[in-house]
């Protein structure tokens, strides 16, 4: 997408009830690139890092490496070469880090490098209190002195190395998991995470790691065993499909009707989200590398549970929610991970939606139709759950907030028009409040 001199990015004009029809190309994962980019700062050499998906996390990231003294060159869209042998420890720039939650990764990257780092608190979507409780007790762990002021974080390692130590997470966390896992690789001596996060970036994240030179066993299961080792050198490594984008666009299908092959997947990353969409009367065929989603009846109740992973993905609830207001019958959906993931529902309810809300759990009663209506996107998946239920809806819907959505979908507005829906980008001129179609 062209940027414009003079021409602010503004909103997504829809209009619905078109079903989609085609393939979808799936991009790299961002919940491993956001770790994996960072990672890199603990590589003695040059690592080759493919499959990155162009999002604006993922620009800032890379900003704030080269800030650090990073060499960083783009091979093609997807390719970057990134050098940190000759990075300089330096407090981590306010303004940029403080835009993304992922920044905290730098605070593990940097403790494990350098035995110091000073990295802003970290910004990222508003789903209640986010605390970095367990990331601390981990480097705790480590031998680290960690203090929270003036709305930076301050670790250090008295005797310039992080050493290897003991954590039992309090509650599985995916963030706490893959810092403390950065911290560990060159520490000295033997980490032990318990109950870790199993999500398949956690995975990513140790063969990445590994494929460098370190040795990290147990990803993927709940308790991490990461032997530190003297240095990581370069390598190439290509970085996952995102799960939650497939996810994604399996259930703007599952919405809208219509049939699409959604593909550069791994299909058993997305074995929770196609359970879910079977149980609805939606049809899923797994394929090596790609998945046909396929509706044409109705779309059945059911309930869902947002837990940590190989659970439903609390990244799934709002694109899933989208599909079940037009449900026959009622549905209950139980968020499970954050404290206030519904923020999205009084947009839901300006297109028709009929949900009620108490505490974690939402009850919604499936209407016959959504009417397009002007909604706001309030956090990234939110966004992309006001695109669903816009692709699903009779009439216009006009998407703002948009800059959450690009957070974390790479060309969601050409993935969707090449399967038939009517997704439009509004530019308003800086001067001028109309907004012009582009
Ligand atoms: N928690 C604590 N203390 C901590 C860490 C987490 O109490 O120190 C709590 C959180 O408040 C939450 C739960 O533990 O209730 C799980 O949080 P987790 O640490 O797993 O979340 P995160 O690492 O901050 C990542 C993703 C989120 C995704 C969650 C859960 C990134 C950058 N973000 O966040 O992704 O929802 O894991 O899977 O990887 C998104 O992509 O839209 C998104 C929000």
């Amino acid at each position: 997408m062209d940027f414009e001199e003079g021409v602010t990015l503004t909103k997504y004009l829809i209009h619905g009830g078109r079903p989609l029809h085609g393939s979808i190309e799936i991009s790299g994962a961002k919940n491993a690139a956001v770790a994996i980019l960072p990672a890199a700062l603990l590589v003695n050499g040059k690592c080759r890092i493919e499959n990155i998906p162009q999002i604006s996390d993922v620009t800032l990231i890379l900003q704030i490496l080269r800030e650090l003294g990073a060499e960083v060159r783009t091979v093609n869209r997807t390719t970057m070469d990134i050098d940190c042998s000759s990075i300089q420890n330096a407090p981590v720039p306010y303004e940029l880090a403080r835009r993304i939650r992922a920044s905290y990764y730098l605070v593990g990257a940097l403790l494990g490098r350098f035995g110091w780092a000073q990295v802003p608190m970290p910004g990222g979507c508003n789903l209640g209190g986010r605390p970095i409780d367990q990331h601390v007790k981990g480097f705790l762990a480590m031998g680290a002195e960690v203090e929270v002021r003036n709305g930076l974080i301050d670790a250090k390692a008295p005797g310039g190395r992080v050493c290897g130590g003991q954590v039992y997470l309090d509650m599985v966390s995916v963030g706490a998991t893959m810092n403390i896992m950065l911290a560990a690789v060159l520490a000295d001596g033997m980490t032990i995470i318990e109950n870790a996060a199993k999500e398949p970036h956690i995975v990513d994240l140790a063969n990445f790691l590994n494929s460098m030179g370190a040795n990290i066993m147990g990803a993927g299961t709940d308790v991490i065993k990461i032997r530190g080792v003297e240095s990581l050198k370069g390598g190439s490594y290509s970085i996952i499909p995102d799960q939650i984008e497939a996810g994604t666009y399996m259930a703007a299908v599952a919405a809208a009707g219509g049939e699409v092959e959604i593909k550069n997947v791994i299909p058993k990353h997305l074995d929770c989200i196609t359970a879910k969409l079977l149980e609805m009367g939606v049809e899923v065929e797994e394929r090596d590398d790609s998945v046909v989603v396929r509706r044409d009846g109705p779309i059945t109740r059911t309930n869902v549970k947002t837990m940590p992973y190989p659970g439903f993905p609390t990244d799934m609830q709002p694109q899933i929610a989208a599909c079940l207001c037009l449900a026959q019958g009622t549905s209950v959906v139980t968020e499970g991970v954050w404290e206030n993931r519904y923020r999205y529902v009084d947009e839901f309810r300006r297109m028709g939606a009929r949900i009620q809300v108490d505490g974690k759990v939402a009850v919604i009663e499936g209407v016959e139709k959504l009417t397009g209506a002007p909604v706001h996107a309030c956090d990234l998946r939110a966004g992309a759950a006001m695109i669903i239920a816009g692709l699903a809806a009779h009439g216009d819907t006009e998407i703002d907030g948009i800059y959450h959505i690009e957070r974390g979908y790479e060309n969601i507005v050409e993935k969707l028009s090449d399967v038939g829906a009517d997704i439009q980008i509004l530019f308003v001129p800086d001067d001028d409040a109309q907004p012009q179609v582009g």
